[in-house]
């Protein structure tokens, strides 16, 4: 790590990258993200990381970071249908796989089921983690119509919830699953 700090961005550096074909960088590139349905070309530092282009360039603010290490979930969104961390994807390995956020979640009028469901069962407090914990849910969702508690609790068993929300998320999604609405106190 020291050595690589100690290196000029603009000499030696560079001039390895330039040899070694395949290698991008440490100068910043254009790449062309697919997010929520459409193309975005950004210029970006190989080191960017699918959440900081979301956040910094395409000002996607929706997408948390909280850890920025892979160890909470709170930048969950997902990536060519799956739910990843994009704290640890870098943006230039993104290429054409879509990119879903909990900006495109919802439709132009209305909210995505499991969004609905977080409201009405109450599981939002301070609303950091719930970006990244209604993008799990929902991809559970759409893999399993119909989850038990086993499934919501293993969907959600990387996210991080400092307010102590888990026992509502579960009794939103078991509602959902059962075509219930209306709050856990009913
Ligand atoms: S911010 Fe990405 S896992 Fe914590
Ligand atoms: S609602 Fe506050 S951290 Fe989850």
């Amino acid at each position: 790590m020291e050595g690589r700090q100690a290196l000029p961005m603009s000499t030696e550096f560079q001039k390895d990258s330039d040899a070694a074909p395949g290698m991008a960088g440490p100068g910043p590139l254009a790449v062309v993200l697919h997010v929520n349905g459409h193309a975005h070309k950004v210029v970006i530092e190989p080191r960017t990381t699918l959440a900081e282009a979301l956040r910094g360039p395409l000002g996607l603010t929706g997408t948390k970071i909280a850890c920025d290490h892979g160890a909470c979930s709170a930048c969950t969104v997902w990536l060519d249908g799956l739910a990843v961390a994009s704290c640890s994807v870098l943006a230039i390995e993104v290429g054409e796989r879509p990119v879903t956020t909990i900006e495109g979640l919802a439709g132009p009028d209305t909210l995505h089921p499991v969004q609905e469901a977080f409201i009405a069962h109450d599981a939002v407090q301070c609303g950091f983690c719930t970006p990244g914990m209604i993008m799990s849910c929902a991809a559970l969702l759409a893999r399993n119509p119909r989850p038990d508690r086993a499934d919501i609790e293993q969907a959600i068993s990387g996210h991080f919830c400092r307010c102590g929300t888990y026992p509502h998320v579960v009794q939103a999604m078991l509602a959902l699953g059962a075509g219930k609405k209306g709050t856990s106190r009913e």
